[in-house]
């Protein structure tokens, strides 16, 4: 899954587009999502009506309609055949305050929509390097489950961000992932082992076509969030073919 952030052009739209049609032809089994800035939406609509790429947003508004200037409603996504979007990610968290409560109400509202929410979840460098991870993973989680209970995640992707690799170039080593992917697992085991069992965990952090395919060897991880290398036609190109 592709997450564009605030990049693209028209140009850059079509042209990537037109390059990612051919390894997610060449690689049926690979589900490939792109997630890019609402603005393009109707245009990244149009150019994959031919195509098993999927689109995704970045974010949604806690409301569906209404005197809400300048947000974005998840039931206005499905116009767009829009299937995910993305939720909690740590620049929303960071730069927008959004809290786990306020992270809860919006996966709430996206499933609501009829949509799959992709919940990020991860720790800081500072909770990394205290050995944090897990409390502050499984705190983001659980406050979903409060919310929406665990059947919820059947209807729902997770993605494993760390923050300390976002856009770093520090990749989390695939047996860093993995224990994180694992202890995840473990965590939502207790509430349900088969949802547990089932729900795709996405790692996020730096991947880029030399790291994929270590991380996909993982046995629970299940694909990658991508943000920088997603804008390169042929980095995002590997990363596809490493999940074949
Ligand atoms: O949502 C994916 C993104 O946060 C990862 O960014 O540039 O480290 O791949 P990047």
């Amino acid at each position: 899954m592709g997450n564009w952030k605030l990049n693209g052009s028209k140009t850059m739209v079509a042209e990537l587009i037109k390059a990612l049609k051919v390894p997610a032809t060449e690689c049926p089994t690979v589900a490939v999502a792109i997630c890019p800035p609402v603005l393009f939406l109707g245009q990244a609509q149009t150019l994959l009506a031919d195509s098993a790429i999927i689109l995704g947003a970045q974010d949604a508004s806690l409301n569906t309609e209404g005197a809400y200037t300048g947000e974005n409603s998840a039931r206005m996504y499905s116009e767009f055949d829009v299937q995910y979007v993305l939720v909690g990610h740590s620049e929303r968290r960071t730069l927008h305050q959004e809290d786990d409560a306020l992270v809860a109400e919006k996966f709430a509202v996206i499933q609501q929509a009829g949509l799959t929410p992709v919940l990020c979840i991860g720790e800081t460098n500072e909770q990394f390097e205290a050995k944090e991870t897990q409390a502050v993973v499984e705190r983001q989680l659980q406050a979903v489950i409060d919310k929406c209970g665990i059947t919820a995640l059947n209807k729902a992707v997770i993605a494993y961000e760390p923050v300390w690799a976002i856009g770093t170039g520090k990749t989390a080593t695939p047996e860093i992932a993995q224990q994180v992917h694992a202890d995840i697992r473990a965590f939502l085991a207790n509430s349900d082992a088969e949802i547990a069992n089932k729900v795709q965990i996405l790692y996020g952090g730096s991947v880029k076509g030399a790291s994929a395919a270590g991380l996909f060897a993982m046995p629970d991880i299940d694909g990658a969030l991508v943000g920088g290398a997603a804008l390169n036609a042929d980095e995002f190109a590997a990363i596809i073919q490493a999940g074949a």
